[in-house]
């Protein structure tokens, strides 16, 4: 990455410094295999032909009865997809591949120590291990199709089987990503009102065994004083049948899995055949205000899209090595390492650790040794082994025919370094633009049929219809090089239905800016604002700038600041706190994070750290801040509200412009001078 982009505040600066790039063509190797070759695709996906054309998709599932509504709008903007029919995500992604590939290898879980053996499962064993567990889920902890369930699990082969468990019952997972604190997990439980909380007792993270068990009894004990009591903690064991966390079992409460499991043995339990508009799970994701949002995805809408977008974008064939090196916590990784590649009976790749351990040739070591041939990641972990490893991939014998980037924009000169020295020039790269709402694609290049241009996304995907409007809602058109909020015009089946438990809230986040009329049941009148602002070139290809609210992508992961400043807000001392994204070499952004003292207090490098220290505890080490500036006074404007613009000017090493305005200007010399400028 160039240096002058690595200071900018706004995104859409740096848009403006990123030239148009020139077109990568797929090789004609890859034409040749591919699942969608044709281009007659975007005529079948057509407007004129929606919503009829996602017919395609639910025909890549087996229904126990076929629908007979593909789209009822009867409770807009809560579209319902595929209404009548009855299907199992289970079944789809486990015992329909029994037949002609039960000896084939499911799941390659890769530990992160590597003299530990890669555990290779095959469908047979996949099947065996989910029944067993639903059989566990029903009959031991309680649960049946309907009831939620919160798993707090690292990456893991026991993670996708218990989703996978779940599935078959009908029972809602809600899987809070590993790295998060027992805090964050209480308010998912609480939430989502969970009596059952799925844990493992560690996991390795670069090299240390971490106590995971730990954040389980936090996370128990806070979700009841909150009201919402935990009456079983299921702990499967990193190492099964030895103790590898330090935190005491809690008796009549806590249950080793394995141990439980041995009254299961054997136990086969039939796939509950579940209304396709039901839903399949929950996924948190930040939002402007304080509390997350529950993000409802649907089991049949959610399970075609996924599997249709993982065969048409991600190019998956049933006999591909697949890896996501994306963590199962988030989105991602639940359509793109779970139901879209098990759907489509691939080898799906789990690696337990961070990229770079023990060196930054580790990935290119297990895509060596798994023959990997699709590789998935995010830019963050891109520029990270770019910049530590840069030579490392040329070292192993590897072959992708096909690799993606996702979760934010991907500056041209790191994308160049991906498709050469990743991909050996060889590979087709897709730049995916979606969000944990979408559960699926939605700007991306179709790989065989559009060529690649560095740092846009491309295209909708077929079916999705991009929209980019302005303050005023008139469409900004392509080629105009202004950019806007980018929203998409008709509903798709793996958008999610609702934030559990909050349909107000849904309707005034996603649609109450550009909806045409509060009272139509047409889609028409319903275009679904993503909160990104983008542009669309001449030739159609949009290029995603950014968020537009109040939220950093850190590492591709969205965090609201104003989650970030009430857990500042938790520390006694700490009066006022004001978070503000600044660019980041590796992770694109990061909180920077200022408080004003309550009277009485005084600033200390130990004040500092403890702030930092609350921030990781209540919502996990992903939102530590860069640094905690403590400031005498947050400047003002005269009405009183806090000037973020001016913090991240200083923060990113800009110009403050004109302050004379404010309550308090020279309080903004002071900060400057603390930040060293
Ligand atoms: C936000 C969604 C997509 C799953 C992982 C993150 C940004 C995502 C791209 C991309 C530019 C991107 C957007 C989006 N984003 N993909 N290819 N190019 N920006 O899911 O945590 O819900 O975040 O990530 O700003 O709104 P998420």
């Amino acid at each position: 990455m160039a240096e002058k982009e690595i200071v900018e505040t706004s995104e859409a600066e740096i848009a403006v410094h990123w030239g148009e790039e020139e077109y990568y063509h797929p090789s004609t190797e890859f034409i040749a295999q591919a699942n969608m070759a044709d281009p007659a695709v975007f005529d079948r996906f057509s407007l004129e032909n929606f919503p009829n054309c996602f017919k395609e998709y639910a025909d890549l599932l087996d229904w126990y009865e076929y629908w007979d509504t593909i789209l009822d709008t009867s409770d807009a903007p809560c579209w319902k997809w595929f209404s009548g029919g009855k299907v199992n995500a289970s079944y789809n992604c486990v015992d329909r591949h029994l037949a002609k590939n039960k000896n084939k290898t499911a799941i390659h879980f890769v530990p992160e120590l590597e003299e530990e053996k890669i555990e290779h499962i095959t469908f047979q064993e996949l099947y065996v291990r989910v029944n067993e567990f639903a059989a566990l889920l029903r009959d031991f902890a309680g649960l049946k199709a309907g009831d939620r369930v919160t798993l707090h699990m690292p990456m893991s082969a026991e993670l996708p089987i218990t989703m996978l468990a779940c599935a078959r019952l009908g029972v809602i997972h809600s899987e809070v990503f590993g790295g998060f604190s027992g805090r964050a997990s209480a308010d998912r439980i609480v939430d989502s009102q969970s009596r059952v909380l799925i844990i493992m007792d560690s996991y390795y993270r670069a090299g240390n065994l971490l106590n995971h068990k730990e954040n389980a009894d936090i996370a128990v004990d806070l979700a009841e004083k909150d009201g919402q009591k935990v009456d079983k903690v299921l702990v499967w064991q990193r190492y099964p049948g030895k103790a590898s966390s330090p935190t005491p079992m809690v008796e009549g409460r806590d249950y080793f899995v394995n141990d439980v499991l041995k009254d299961f043995y054997g136990r086969r339990i039939e796939p509950v055949p579940m209304p396709a508009e039901d839903p399949l799970f929950l996924m948190y994701t930040s939002g402007t205000t304080g509390k997350p949002k529950g993000c409802q995805h649907s089991t049949g809408g959610y399970l075609a899209y996924a599997a249709g977008t993982s065969k048409y974008v991600q190019d998956i064939h049933p006999e591909d090595v697949y890896w996501c090196m994306a963590d199962i916590g988030w989105i991602t990784g639940h359509s793109y390492i779970v139901y879209g590649p098990l759907a489509l009976c691939a080898s799906t790749v789990i690696y337990e650790g961070v990229p770079n351990y023990p060196d930054p040739g580790r990935p290119w070591r297990i895509a060596q040794e798994l023959d990997v041939n699709i590789f998935h990641t995010a830019p963050t972990a891109i520029r990270a082994l770019r910049k530590i490893g840069p030579d490392e991939p040329a070292k192993y014998n590897y072959k992708f025919k096909h690799m993606t980037t996702v979760g934010e924009p991907i500056e041209p000169e790191v994308w160049k370094w991906y498709y050469n020295a990743v991909g050996k020039g060889q590979a087709a790269i897709v730049d995916t633009w979606w969000q944990t709402e979408t559960g699926g694609f939605l700007c991306s290049t179709l790989p065989a049929l559009a060529p690649m241009k560095p740092g846009s996304a491309g295209k909708g995907v077929p079916g999705i219809h991009p929209i980019i409007y302005d303050d005023e809602g008139k469409e900004i058109p392509s080629g105009a090089g202004k950019a806007g909020n980018i929203c998409i015009q008709n509903p798709w089946p793996g958008g999610f239905q609702t934030i559990w438990g909050d349909r107000d809230r849904f309707v005034d986040t996603y649609y109450a800016r550009y909806c045409k009329d509060p009272n139509s049941k047409d889609w028409r009148d319903w275009p679904y604002m993503t909160g990104d602002a983008a542009v669309e070139a001449a030739d159609g290809y949009y290029r995603i700038l950014g968020r537009i609210d109040d939220v950093i992508n850190v590492s591709g992961h969205r965090l609201g600041t104003k989650e970030i400043e009430s857990a500042a807000l938790v520390v006694e001392e700490v009066a006022e706190a004001a978070v503000v994204p600044v660019a980041h070499e590796i992770k694109g952004k990061e909180p920077d994070l200022f408080v004003s003292l309550k009277p009485g207090y005084d600033a200390s490098p130990e004040l500092e750290k403890k702030i930092s220290d609350t921030i990781s505890t209540e919502i996990g080490k992903i939102a530590k801040p860069r640094h905690v500036w403590i400031v005498k006074d947050m400047p003002k404007t005269r009405s009183g509200k806090i000037m973020r613009r001016v913090l991240g000017a200083i923060s990113n090493n800009k110009d403050v412009g004109d302050v004379t305005t404010l309550a308090n200007p020279e309080i903004v010399e002071e900060i400057k001078q603390m930040a060293g400028q």
